[in-house]
Order: structure tokens, then C-alpha cells, then sequence
């Protein structure tokens, strides 16, 4: 069987775990797997911007052994040049795994479906699950375990970043509150799939309309873009609604005093986040940034030993 990471959910608890402690081993000594040399090739596809993604997948790629070969989404045009599945096994003749960035969810399950090698979620509309397996990283670096602890979401409550905190967090044992204004709830079925989980883990999770009530007594404060790639002509109209779940000093105060900021990034302060508190001794983006690298490099390592 082929084990893809299409969405947060697709590792159990106990496989999260095993991923998470290959990432810290892997921060340690940076050369310690090589699943990929040959080098064989791993296709890395883009339908979408990116900056840290492309960075840490394809230096990633290359310190397991591999190669990193960047597919131009835009040349590529997956869906209308050519369908989904018949790129899926073109690249699978070719490729050890595929690594894509895209829209809606369906176009990556119908890639797994096809391509007959491991294929991973760089981000789609639904979820961006290796970010939360970098946010675990970070998480348990500055906090220790993760389980038991409470991370506030504030923000686009249906965006990728809520689906995937929701579903990683609640399968790690944490309590996951995600907070936004109306119309911006997370998809229901997300969030029953969270509490189903987080009944096995002992964690919780929660839509919470009120920002300070999030936030009161969190460990992990957490935000993101208002307006997430794609959904550009929102922009002016999200600010008003969204302006009271900006991560202000105010509103940290009522996190616990230790409690850590962290953000996917790309930031915009003064909107989501103010620049006292991103910039500010709380704040943990850069240890999250860099270890993208060390928790794809864990995933892809990981997915390639549980192939059968
Ligand atoms: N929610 C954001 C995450 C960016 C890494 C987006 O989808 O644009």
C-alpha cells in the first residue's frame, strides 16, 4: 500500500509521534537519513505562491540524497493541459514521491490516487499539514509535550491553517480552540472529525466566537494571513470583521505569561499580528519557519519506510 499525507488525520497519534521524533533527531544531525540516494527524484509542484515551502522541500530533498525537481505549476497547468491522473502516472514513472501545492483538496486525492508513489499536501485550500508537523516541532521544543496543552487559532476560523491545527493538535492530545467571526467558522466536518479524535487523545476541540475567551489562560497563541492565496478579492472586506482577532499585546495578556506566538507566515503587522508581538520575545516564527525542513524531511522519510 502507498501512504500518502494528503490531510492532517492521514498519520494516527501514534504515527504523528514517530514523524515528530524523526524531526528532532533529524535537527540534531542533519545528514542522518537518506532515504532518497541515487539520487532519485522527487517532483515538487507549485500551483500556488510559496517561499518557505519550495526552500524547505527542496533543500530538504537534497540532504536526503535526492533530487528536488521543481515542476512549474503554471507550465505544468495540471487539470487543463493534461488531467490530474495522467499526470499522476507520468510522474510516478519517473519520480520517488510528489510533493504539491494546489487548491482544492479533491485535485491532490486524485493525484494519490494515480501516481502509485507517496504523494504530500504542500497546502491546499482544506489543509496545510506539514506546517502543523513543523508547529508540533516547535511546540514541544519550547513547551514540551504537546498533549494537554492549549493553542488558540485566531483568525480565518475555515481557512487550511484552522482545518489542519483542528485535526494535527486534537490527534497530538492538545486542546484546540479556533477562533473567527461569523461566516468564518471552520467546516463542520472538520471539526467533528477533531472532537472524534481528540476522544482518543484526551485533547479537546472548540470554535470559540469571542477572541479573549481563545485566548484566556492558552499556551500557544496562534494566527494567520486574513486572506489566504486565492481569496485575494476578499481582501478589504474581511478587515473590519476580522480587526478584533488581531494577536495585539492586549489581547496576549490574557494567554498564559509564558505562552509562545507563532505564525506560518508570511505576516502582515499591524494586521493579524502587531509588530511588538511577532518581533516581540514571545514569538517562536523563526524556530517554526526552519523547522519545515526538519519535519517534511521526517515525513518523507517516514513515508518512504511504510511503503508495502
Ligand atoms: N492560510 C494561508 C497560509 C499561507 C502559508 C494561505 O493559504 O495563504
Amino acid at each position: 500500500m502507498t501512504r500518502h499525507f494528503l490531510r492532517d488525520d492521514d498519520l494516527s497519534p501514534a504515527e504523528q509521534a514517530e514523524v515528530l521524533a524523526l524531526a528532532k533527531r533529524l535537527k540534531a544531525s542533519r545528514y542522518a537519513a537518506r532515504p532518497f540516494e541515487g539520487p532519485q527524484a522527487v517532483a515538487v509542484i507549485f500551483d500556488k505562491p510559496t517561499l518557505r515551502t519550495q526552500a524547505s522541500f527542496t533543500a530538504g530533498i537534497a540532504e536526503l540524497g535526492g533530487y528536488p525537481m521543481l515542476v512549474n505549476g503554471a507550465l505544468a497547468q495540471i487539470g487543463t493541459r493534461e488531467s490530474v491522473p495522467d499526470t499522476a502516472r507520468v510522474l510516478g514513472r519517473m519520480v520517488s514521491a510528489v510533493v504539491w501545492r494546489t487548491f482544492g483538496q479533491d485535485r491532490l486525492e486524485e493525484m494519490a490516487a494515480h501516481a502509485g508513489v507517496p504523494v504530500v499536501n504542500a497546502l491546499t485550500d482544506e489543509f496545510h499539514p506539514c506546517q502543523l508537523l513543523a508547529d508540533l516541532q516547535t511546540i514541544e521544543e519550547h513547551k514540551g509535550p504537546a498533549a494537554g496543552l492549549t493553542v488558540a487559532f485566531l483568525g480565518d476560523a475555515a481557512s487550511n491553517m484552522s482545518h489542519s491545527f483542528l485535526l494535527a493538535g486534537t490527534t497530538a492530545g492538545m486542546h484546540v480552540r479556533v477562533s473567527g467571526p461569523e461566516g468564518f467558522a471552520p467546516d463542520p466536518a472538520v471539526l467533528s472529525t477533531a472532537s472524534q479524535i481528540a476522544a482518543g487523545t484526551g485533547g479537546s476541540a472548540s470554535y470559540v466566537l469571542d477572541p479573549q475567551e481563545a485566548v484566556t489562560a492558552a499556551d500557544v497563541v496562534v494566527t494567520d494571513t486574513w486572506v489566504s492565496m486565492g481569496k485575494e478579492d476578499e481582501a478589504e472586506e474581511r478587515q473590519r470583521p476580522f480587526r478584533r482577532y488581531a494577536v495585539t499585546g492586549d489581547l496576549l495578556a490574557h494567554a498564559h505569561d509564558d505562552a509562545i506566538v507563532m505564525h506560518c507566515l508570511p505576516a502582515y503587522r499591524g494586521k493579524e499580528i502587531d509588530a511588538e508581538v511577532i518581533d516581540g520575545p514571545r514569538s517562536v516564527v523563526w524556530d517554526e519557519a526552519e523547522n519545515r525542513l526538519h519535519a517534511q524531511k521526517a515525513l518523507l522519510t517516514w513515508l518512504t519506510e511504510h511503503q508495502t
